[in-house]
């Protein structure tokens, strides 16, 4: 077992610095060798438990390999998570001084998870829990409220969501609906679950294929949140490390520190729960674990597969407590006000017969549609868009996505892919 070389070393390690002290080992929180606490918590510090921290010293450790993890932090990138061995020093209040001899490390080849042990004397116990907490909430995101939105793990660090809530073209019922939804849990929502007992933090499930407009809505409700004073914290697959657990317990941490009511965008949830870590994304998303937020939190979350999000969490209210399906377009006066949308004041009366052929095609079919038939019409020096080019770009969409579906029917039967077809759009912002 790879921990035993661990625990073997720190222990060789103790007896040479300590002889006569008697140790427990612990499994320890992999956050009191993160670069921020170790910088932040500083020597001298009071703990809860009446004694006294008094720094570390770094040990010399031929077990492990040093590995550093960086991010940024008040948008400077800064040394994060790492592997590491440590003396901590503490004093107790009756003036007794002892060591905990602490080694975290990468175990596995695949995974960038830490394990952590330590060296406890026994009858300090708590004096050591009370610092393993003082590390992790130096550790812990911390956000001031701010007028742009939050992002964990994605490529940049915040972003101003534009997208307005009427740009959104959906069902009015159904927009009505959501809407209201949000806006009840942040004005009574909050204090009902209070009253229950309840952590505040209700679940939302955007469900759609790809381009109904999902992604559209969480930044227009961003946005909405952010005119309300609410905090946005958005979870993004989108830097090296994927979609984690990591990323997800990241994010609750930062929602239960905000002490404003904040709004949780976390897009394709599914992809989330593919891997090893379903198990414990179900349980944070079961309450125990949920964030704490007196303020109240609201997570919208979206998929493309509800089917591949677990039945244990779509069949137990609590889990997710609401799914609305996104759809494609419904009816002649929903693609009508898609087209007009996007044609702008290129709009002509004529182009009334080609709404039928939008019936249903996602809102992006159709943004699609416009963009190439106005791009066209401005390369060919039109003034005007006319129902010829826009038939032309209706029809060539159409043949392109047909021709993309059965050239992936085809690759499926031939058994090279045994992945859904996605078309992937990049982007919280359209
Ligand atoms: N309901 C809609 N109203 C207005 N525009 C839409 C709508 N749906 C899609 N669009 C247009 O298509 C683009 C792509 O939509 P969006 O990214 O929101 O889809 P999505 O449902 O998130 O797709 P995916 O499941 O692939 O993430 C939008 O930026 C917008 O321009
Ligand atoms: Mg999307």
């Amino acid at each position: 077992m790879q921990y035993e070389r661990l625990v073997n070393w720190a222990r060789d390690e103790a007896a040479q610095r300590q002889p006569s002290q008697k140790y427990v080992t612990i499994w320890a929180s992999v956050e009191c060798s993160n670069h921020i606490a170790l910088k932040q918590v500083k020597a001298g510090r009071k703990l809860r438990s009446k004694a006294r921290y008094d720094g570390y010293q770094a040990l010399d450790c031929p077990v492990i390999v040093q590995i550093n993890d960086c991010g940024s932090y008040n948008k400077k990138m800064v040394l994060t998570a790492g592997s590491g061995a440590f003396a901590f020093k503490f004093t107790t209040e009756d003036n007794q001084s002892f060591e905990v001899i602490y080694v975290s490390a990468y175990l596995t080849d695949d995974l960038q998870d830490l394990t952590a042990i330590a060296l406890v004397p026994q009858q300090y116990l708590d004096i050591w829990a009370a610092f393993e907490l003082m590390c992790s909430k130096a550790v812990r995101p911390r956000i001031k409220r701010r007028r742009d939105v939050y992002i964990i793990g994605g490529t940049d660090a915040f972003f101003d969501p534009t997208v307005d809530w009427s740009d959104v073209i959906l069902p009015q019922e159904l927009k009505q609906q959501l809407y209201d939804d949000v806006e009840s849990f942040f004005s009574e929502g909050v204090g009902i679950y209070k009253k229950l007992k309840l952590v505040p933090f209700r679940k939302i499930l955007l469900a759609g294929v790809p381009g109904t407009g999902k992604t559209m809505l969480c930044a227009a409700l961003a946005r909405h949140a952010i005119a309300q004073r609410r905090i946005v914290v958005y979870v993004s697959g989108s830097d090296r490390d994927g979609a984690s657990f990591e990323k997800i317990q990241r994010a609750f941490q930062a929602v239960a520190a905000a002490r404003f009511p904040t709004l949780l965008v976390v897009e394709e949830l599914d992809a989330y729960l593919r891997g090893d870590d379903k198990a414990r994304i179900l349980n944070v998303l079961d309450g125990i674990e949920s964030p704490n937020n007196p303020q109240g939190s609201l997570m919208i979350a979206t998929t493309n597969y509800p089917e591949a999000i677990d039945e244990r969490l779509t069949k137990r209210p609590g889990r997710l407590d609401r799914i609305y399906v996104i759809p494609v377009i419904q009816d002649e006066a929903q693609a009508e006000a898609m087209l007009r949308h996007y044609m702008g004041e290129h709009w002509h009366d004529s182009f009334s017969v080609v709404i039928p052929d939008l019936i249903d095609q996602p809102g992006a079919f159709v943004r699609e549609v416009a963009l190439q038939a106005r791009m066209l019409a401005a390369h060919n020096r039109q003034t005007e868009v006319t129902l010829e080019l826009l038939e032309k770009s209706v029809d060539s969409l159409s043949y392109q996505m047909k021709a993309e579906r059965d050239f992936i029917i085809q690759r499926r039967g031939m058994g090279l892919t045994n992945n859904k077809p996605r078309i992937r759009r990049a982007g919280f912002n359209p």
